[in-house]
């Protein structure tokens, strides 16, 4: 689903954020991302969902050279890929179902799809009952659901998560790793950057670990969800 080969990104001023990357994900995988703060993790990801291009090396999604890809064939890759921050980069003008709706719109989905894909989303993390609120009415881990029913309510191939679970407690952390793992479960791959030792040691799913832009460790544990 993800093939990185010899992936080198470079920013400007000389930063080298991952050097020699190589990384497989199949389909369905479920992969945490580890390391420390400026490791490379956000630019590893960044490079799956096409926020940046490598410097050198390829990086294919779907099949897909993402770096070649024409103008015009960006938004169907992003499309295919769902993606949240640890800040949910919510609308905050914008209610519950209207931040949904607004992924469908961008698209130009049929308002009848629209009505169909919202509220299923919204049920899926649970947040029926909220669809009229204003994000800043709800909790972080309620906001933070708002933000993965937008980010898989045009069923993902994959889904992106920069440390999701960033600003939130505990126990909310474990409802949302839930929510991922049921997402996983009906076959979208995850890709999940974290600085949270609980979280992966729980979950006993496969770890990259990085290293100033080195992949230094890459274990399977073959948990599948809801085994741990
Ligand atoms: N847009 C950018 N411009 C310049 N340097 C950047 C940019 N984004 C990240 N970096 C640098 O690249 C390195 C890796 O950053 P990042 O991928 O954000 O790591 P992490 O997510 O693991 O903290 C860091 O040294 C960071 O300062
Ligand atoms: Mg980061």
């Amino acid at each position: 689903m993800v093939n990185m080969y010899g992936v080198t990104k470079v920013y400007p001023g000389n930063v080298e954020a991952l050097r020699g990357v190589n990384l497989n994900i199949d389909k369905g995988d479920f992969v945490f991302i580890v390391g420390p703060s400026g490791s490379g993790k956000s630019t590893l990801l960044s490079l799956i969902y096409r926020g940046t291009v490598p410097t050198r090396g390829h990086v294919l999604v779907a099949g897909r050279n993402v770096a070649r890809l024409r103008w015009r064939d960006v938004p169907m890759l992003r499309r295919r890929i769902g993606v949240i921050f640890q800040d949910y980069k919510l609308l905050p003008d914008r209610s519950v179902y209207d931040n949904v709706a607004f992924a469908l719109e961008v698209i130009e989905a049929s308002p009848k799809e629209i009505e169909k894909k919202v509220p299923q989303a919204l049920s899926m993390v649970g947040l029926a009952h909220k669809a009229s609120a204003m994000p800043e009415e709800l909790a972080g881990g309620e906001q933070q659901r708002v933000a993965i029913a937008r980010a898989i309510v045009n069923d993902p191939l994959i889904l992106v998560a920069d440390e999701p679970t960033g600003n939130l407690d505990p126990d909310t952390t474990l409802d949302i790793m839930d929510l991922l793992c049921d997402i996983n479960v009906r076959g979208t791959t995850v890709v999940m950057a974290t600085h949270n030792h609980v979280v992966v040691d729980r979950m006993r799913k496969r770890v990259v670990q990085l290293e100033r832009g080195m992949i230094v460790r890459d274990e399977r544990w073959g948990a599948y969800c809801h085994e741990a």
